[in-house]
């Protein structure tokens, strides 16, 4: 049986595909207010404002393509049992062709009845309008995890992470709960490696390896020595 690799993403691993991140600086953060664009109070305030900014976003996604870092993760399935749990919302890794991706914030590329939160549609348009409905007549919103929202796919995160055999960890500023707590879920004894080009405060995550480069960069050399044999599982 393959052994099974773990890769846990942030908004790092799509940043050398044009994509912000949020807490850089440059990042999303600074542009625009959290409260006003990604949490409940603010669709309720301005649904319009909400959708602008999620449709700019799905536009920035459409037209991105995945980059080197999310070719190297796709390429360690040829010897692995490979598992992406991420935090983006776009779909860089499936285009890359990761076959196991879990979303934990939600996909861009899916819009949701804002009254019944298992009808998920996918877009055929880049962008929601006021007025799009779903079939029971309530407005369509993003299917985004927003603040202040529960993370349906946590538990299933920790089931994931928790099997791991390696762990890679990338472009994350683990600043975002209960999202970033899925790494602690890894066995202490399983090895990890981070690549980031920043430090990144981890806590007291055992028997990790930090990578301090760009994604593309870390993990080509990364999935070279886990291909080669160089790093054992
Ligand atoms: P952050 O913006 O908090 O962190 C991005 C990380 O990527 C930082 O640690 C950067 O150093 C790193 N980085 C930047 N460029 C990189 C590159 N080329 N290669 C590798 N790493 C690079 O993004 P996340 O940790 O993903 O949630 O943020 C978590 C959540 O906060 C997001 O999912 C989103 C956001 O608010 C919601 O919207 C619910």
């Amino acid at each position: 049986m393959k052994k099974k690799i773990v890769v846990f993403t942030g908004a790092g691993v799509s940043a050398e595909s044009g994509i912000k991140t949020f807490r850089d600086s440059g990042g999303l953060w600074e542009e625009y207010d959290v409260r006003d664009v990604a949490t409940p109070e603010a669709w309720a305030k301005n649904p319009g404002l909400v959708l602008r900014f999620y449709n700019e976003r799905r536009n920035q996604v459409i037209d991105a393509k995945p980059n080197a870092a999310h070719h190297a993760i796709a390429s360690l399935q040829k010897k692995f049992d490979v598992h992406v749990v991420t935090q983006n919302i776009d779909d860089l890794h499936e285009r890359a062709g990761s076959k196991n991706v879990l979303h934990l914030h939600g996909e861009i590329l899916k819009a949701r009845s804002s009254v019944d939160p298992a009808l998920i549609y996918p877009m055929k348009n880049r962008e929601i309008k006021i007025g799009d409905k779903c079939e029971k007549g309530s407005q369509l919103r993003p299917h985004i995890v927003w603040f202040g929202e529960a993370v349906p796919n946590y538990e299933l995160g920790i089931n994931i992470c928790h099997e791991a055999e390696l762990l890679i960890i990338i472009g994350t500023s683990l600043n975002v709960y209960p999202a970033a707590g899925i790494v602690h879920y890894a066995k202490p004894e399983v090895r990890k490696f981070l690549i980031d080009p920043q430090d990144i405060p981890h806590g007291s995550i055992e028997n990790l390896t930090s990578i301090k480069e760009k994604a593309g960069t870390g993990m080509q050399q990364l999935a070279e020595r886990i291909l080669s044999g160089e790093i054992v599982l």
